[in-house]
């Protein structure tokens, strides 16, 4: 009799057949860094995340450090005074970020130190791009993005995520970061990246909410599959060394279809609002935290995720350290 159940009969043979395992280094922690003076305030809608500002990063990134995981991607949140129309502070090489970046990577060299590339923390509107009259602008928005870039990876940036989804936006970068002389500087595309109720939290920590409209003419339509693959496709033509699908729950079957189709790392990104939905029922003693959190990061690794950037990095470290 055929009996799958023999290879399930104690724990040695079901670790012996496993076919997925997580690995400390497959992750990517997310980090909010405020501008302004010994600051640790809690993002109210994501329990234990923080924003920091610089000099009391150490607190986090020691912890980031010791978990041996591989990098952080980094979120500058600019004093609200400093925000404009044209992102100023996104370019500046005083800028938040920009800073941070300097001081992660004289502290942490070790630490690969990845900056997320968007308007919307910058400017006063809130949106990821150039607006004229109601409309998000795509080919004036571009040479911000190049600077902005430009700046982080010249403060020391090891790798840039443009999440901004402007058309375009990969080419231009990898052309700005090359005439610079940056040539071995990836980018980390965010390529399929859906308009998702599911980045709410992410907003309230890093004060980007649109101030009027949504984003739904820049991010994708979450309805699309097909078109998904072709942004993807899009990006590796560009020039993307690393593309990403984000969110990753709701969206597994798309990021399993980029892994088949085409012959790349892909990363995903477990959002904001995911993290939230565990921590609060978590909170409530509704589920069990680490088993939902491991079953959840294994689907993404099964889907073919190479790199998962996610809130519970540091929590599935130590439970994969223990
Ligand atoms: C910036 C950006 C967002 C996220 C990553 N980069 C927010 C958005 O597009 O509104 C979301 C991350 C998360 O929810 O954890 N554009
Ligand atoms: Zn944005």
């Amino acid at each position: 009799m055929k009996r799958l159940r023999r290879l399930r009969q104690n724990e040695v043979m079901r670790d012996l057949v496993r076919e997925t395992r997580l690995c400390v280094k497959d992750f990517i922690y997310p980090i909010f860094v405020i501008d302004g003076e010994n600051l640790k305030i809690p993002v109210k809608s994501m329990p234990n995340v923080y924003q920091y500002s610089i000099d009391r990063l150490s607190e986090i990134l020691d912890e980031v450090r010791e978990s041996k995981i591989s990098g952080v991607m980094l979120f500058g949140i600019p004093k609200a005074e400093d925000k404009d129309e044209i992102a100023s502070m996104a370019y500046n090489e005083d800028g938040i970020t920009q800073r941070a970046v300097r001081y992660i990577k004289k502290n942490y060299p070790e630490l690969i130190c990845i900056t997320d590339i968007c308007l919307c923390e910058y400017t006063s509107h809130g949106h990821c791009g150039v607006v004229k009259d109601g409309e998000i602008l795509n080919d004036e928005t571009l040479p911000l993005l190049c600077k902005m870039a430009v700046s982080l990876v010249k403060a020391g940036a090891d790798m840039v995520a443009p999440s901004d989804m402007m058309d375009g936006r990969v080419a231009s970068i990898r052309e700005a970061l090359d005439l610079e002389g940056y040539k071995n500087t990836p980018i980390m595309a965010y390529s399929a990246k859906f308009a998702s109720a599911y980045y709410g939290p992410f907003r309230d920590a890093a004060h980007s909410s649109p101030c009027f409209g949504d984003r739904r003419s820049y991010q994708m339509d979450f309805t699309n599959g097909q078109e998904a693959l072709r942004e993807i496709e899009a990006d590796i033509e560009e020039g993307a060394d690393i593309v990403m699908v984000k969110p990753a729950l709701a969206y597994l079957d798309i990021l399993k279809e980029a892994c088949q189709e085409f012959n790349m790392p892909v990363a995903v990104y477990n959002v904001s609002g995911e993290y939230s939905m565990v921590k609060a029922a978590a909170r409530e003693g509704w589920i069990d935290e680490k088993r939902i959190v491991t079953e959840n990061l294994i689907a993404m690794k099964r889907a073919g995720a190479s790199i998962i950037i996610t809130y519970h990095a540091l929590d599935m470290a130590k439970w994969l350290n223990e």
